[in-house]
């Protein structure tokens, strides 16, 4: 059982890390280790930001969004330089093992380190979801609420002014947000960058949605989302699709891009429940001595994976949600 071990949040923020953080430090407590934060990441790792933590460290905090630990980046840390600094300064305070909270990115770093001899065990938390071996990562749930929140007050001036609503949403390189948030909001259309849509099919079913007495509609998109028929060099694709339903179906039309709302808020009830039992299972592993684990939940059932193996798999996008949802909304 290592002694010391400590925590770090990475990559973009995600409501229920603080619940994670918390369930870490009074596990590592339960399990008799001393539990010692790090702030800002590897970025802080490097610069020795860190601290022994009490249980009284963490009180008050499983209710709040973003991270008391708060994150960064760190191009150091993508240097084998950066990485050896950042396991002396592990060393220099007897840190035998690390507890990453975060994205893939997140975990490849953590990999690096366990190649190093550090002990390290990651907990999936981004709003992404795009995270392999576990059905849901830390900060999904609070996200998707956050945009059908969203979504419900857009329905509402969507249908007093008989418009179309183009609504882009979170996701970098992944559908995950766009799709439960499309189908639990009755979206009319989701574009996700999973299923290949042109911007045409779009208009067509705008169409038909009026045809069948639909009088204003709600179209989802993620923001990695490239669909066909619209040009450019752009960061989401909202304003392309947007532009593209107004000159082609002459609806009155509207967009709206939700970015950084979907980060923060107080994590739901399903993200402290899930945060409380991974943080708990991955310091289960550390107390147990192994390393270069990610810990998941799968059908309800807390488990825990090779990191690399985890990292090398594709979360699969869930189709059908994706073909419910065409369904639903072409009545
Ligand atoms: O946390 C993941 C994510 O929300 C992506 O969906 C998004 O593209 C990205 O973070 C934006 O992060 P930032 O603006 O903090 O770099």
């Amino acid at each position: 059982m290592p002694r010391r071990v400590a925590v770090l949040t990475s990559g973009g923020d995600a409501p229920g890390m603080n619940a994670a953080i918390r369930t870490v430090v009074r596990a590592a407590i339960h399990y008799n280790m001393e539990p010692w934060a790090i702030y800002r990441g590897y970025h802080g790792l490097i610069r020795g930001e860190m601290e022994p933590f009490t249980s009284r460290s963490v009180s008050g905090i499983i209710q709040r969004g973003g991270t008391i630990l708060k994150s960064a980046r760190s191009d150091k840390f993508m240097t084998p330089e950066g990485r050896d600094e950042a396991v002396a300064m592990l060393k220099k305070h007897d840190i035998e093992a690390l507890i990453v909270i975060g994205g893939d990115g997140s975990f490849k770093g953590a990999l690096e380190l366990d190649k190093l001899g550090i002990n390290v065990v990651g907990i999936p938390a981004t709003i992404d979801n795009d995270i392999a071996c576990t059905d849901y990562s830390i900060g999904f749930d609070t996200a998707v609420n956050t945009v059908l929140d969203a979504v419900n007050k857009i329905r509402d001036t969507a249908s007093s002014h008989d418009r179309v609503y183009v609504v882009e949403v979170m996701g970098r390189h992944s559908g995950h947000i766009a799709l439960y948030s499309g189908l639990a909001s009755g979206a009319d259309v989701i574009i996700i960058p999973e299923v290949p849509c042109s911007v045409k099919h779009v208009c067509d079913r705008i169409k038909h949605a009026n045809q069948q007495g639909k009088t204003y509609n709600i179209v989802i998109v993620a923001e990695g989302a490239k669909p066909e028929g619209v040009e450019g060099n752009f960061e989401g694709p909202a304003m392309a699709v947007g532009k593209y339903i107004k000159e082609h179906t002459g609806f009155e039309t509207r967009v709206t891009i939700l970015g950084h709302i979907q980060r923060g808020g107080t994590p739901t009830m399903r993200d402290r429940l899930l945060a409380s039992r991974l943080a708990y299972h991955a310091v289960e592993l550390v107390y147990q001595g192994k390393s270069g684990r990610m810990v998941g939940e799968v059908d309800h059932v807390v488990q825990s994976w090779d990191l690399h193996y985890a990292l090398a798999q594709e979360k699969d996008i869930n189709l059908e949600y994706y073909h419910l949802s065409n369904i639903l909304s072409s009545l």
